[in-house]
């Protein structure tokens, strides 16, 4: 098929070369000449593992094109809108002025019979109004409401195998459409359900409210633990054997951050709000409140470690990303841990595989380095703040010899304790005895 994705950022980049991936003929659109000339070159301006390759082989062979020229998109059956939908300044609802001025840029484009598939997360009522405009200005086209699901770090294969597809629709035809967009997940048997637009625009944002909701309980189990000498990776364990629970989404630590869940959850409240609802989704509000709770309880933790005082204590932070496998520092749980010890006083120096770059141009105050020895030689504190493959296999003799102070606080619970105990350290978790 002929598709154009509108909007070339993470999801967009993502989706466009997994669609030509697929063998469909694509072309990615974005105002960004910077980030258009990059992906035209075969490079992804964002660190994801596994989009290097599928974006030089489709570029290569020509399936896969970028223009900054919405124009180019015309000849498209099928156009994705893919643009971001950021927290609005000042408030918690979503900005949807980029997806409003894609679609206005795209609808005179149009061709008989297109069909726009709406991919950014957006306040549920968007797809019915922007159906209205089509109605107006393009009635020949169709419009459908297709969330995407995809995490940072698994963005390739969540897009390529997806765990479900949904359809919002207004017509069944559209449906058939999509089904040959999906056909190679279709055949693979992935879960597809058709609902209304409505349905489809929520389905994403419950999704990541109930994951977040996850986290920020089993953190809530955390402080509990930590106040009764319990053990929450226990906890986390048994509960989860529990077929009803189930124990993903259940690690407890400094929370949970990135460009979707905190957003996601304080743009839903104020979604519900806006629609006289706001008492249903009350709860999300605690959930945001206990996520960032966790935060200052990594540096209340790290001010305890050093007896009272980070005030010019040399503390090395392990991972400034908001996750392992992603160059992403957006509400990082780490990065703004990092900040907070700096104000303090404290010298920071923090370190990570992928996010220094990102993390530099956020907050130049901080110290970086690139080796993970740099960052440890001389610490009086360690923090462990991602996850990082690199980080969980420390040896926590071979760290010892390296800092000037055996005191580690594991904020992903990630390490052993027994082990980091044995060769001398003091270790944190977060809900650890
Ligand atoms: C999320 C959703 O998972 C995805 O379906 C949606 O499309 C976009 O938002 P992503 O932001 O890539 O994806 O990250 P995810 O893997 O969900 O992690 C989110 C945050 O939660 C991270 O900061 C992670 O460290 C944290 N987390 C996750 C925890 O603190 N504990 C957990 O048990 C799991």
């Amino acid at each position: 098929m002929r598709i154009s994705v509108i909007g070339c950022g993470y999801l967009g980049a993502v989706h466009a070369s997994a669609m030509a991936e697929l063998g469909h003929e694509v072309i990615g659109i974005d105002v960004d000449e910077r980030k258009i000339a990059a992906l035209a070159a075969g490079r992804p301006p964002f660190f994801e593992p596994g989009l290097p390759e599928i974006l030089t082989s489709a570029t290569a062979t020509g399936r896969l094109r970028f223009s900054t020229d919405i124009a180019d998109a015309a000849a498209a059956e099928v156009h994705f809108l893919a643009v971001g939908t950021p927290q609005t300044a000042g408030t918690n609802a979503a900005d949807v002025s980029y997806v409003d001025a894609a679609f206005e840029g795209l609808l005179p484009h149009l061709a008989e019979g297109a069909l726009v598939v709406g991919k950014s997360t957006v306040p549920v009522g968007t797809a019915a109004r922007l159906a209205g405009r089509l109605a107006e200005s393009a009635p020949h086209a169709s419009l459908a409401w297709n969330p995407e699901f995809l995490r940072e770090g698994f963005a390739v294969k969540d897009t390529l195998e997806p765990d479900r597809l949904v359809y919002g629709v207004a017509h069944e035809h559209v449906t058939s459409v999509l089904d040959q967009v999906y056909r190679a997940a279709i055949e693979a048997g992935t879960p597809r359900l058709v609902t209304d637009y409505a349905t489809a625009e929520l389905v994403k944002v419950a999704a990541n409210a109930f994951l977040a909701t996850k986290i920020s309980f089993i953190n809530a189990m955390a402080e509990i633990a930590d106040a009764t000498g319990a053990d929450v990776t226990a906890l986390a364990d048994a509960i989860g054997h529990d077929a009803r629970i189930g124990r993903r989404f259940l690690n407890a630590g400094i929370g949970f951050g990135g460009g979707c869940l905190p957003k996601d959850i304080r743009a839903f409240t104020a979604r519900a709000e806006e629609l006289g609802r706001g008492d249903s989704l009350e709860f999300l509000k605690e959930v945001d409140t206990i996520n960032l709770r966790q935060r200052k309880r990594v540096v209340d933790l790290a001010v305890a470690a050093l007896g009272g005082s980070a005030h010019r204590a040399r503390i090395a932070v392990l991972g400034v990303t908001f996750k392992p496998e992603s160059d992403d520092v957006r509400d990082s749980p780490a990065l703004d841990v990092a900040v907070q010890l700096k104000g303090l006083g404290a010298e920071v120096v923090a370190t990570d595989p992928e996010g220094i770059e990102n993390a530099k141009r956020k907050h130049p105050q901080l110290t970086y380095v690139e080796s993970t020895r740099e960052a440890l030689r001389g610490a009086d504190l360690v923090v462990l703040a991602t996850e990082w493959r690199e980080y969980r296999a420390l040896d926590a003799e071979e760290t010892a010899r390296l800092v000037a102070g055996r005191s580690i606080i594991d904020g992903r619970n990630v390490l052993d304790p027994a082990a980091w105990r044995a060769a001398g350290w003091t270790y944190r978790g977060l809900g650890r005895p």
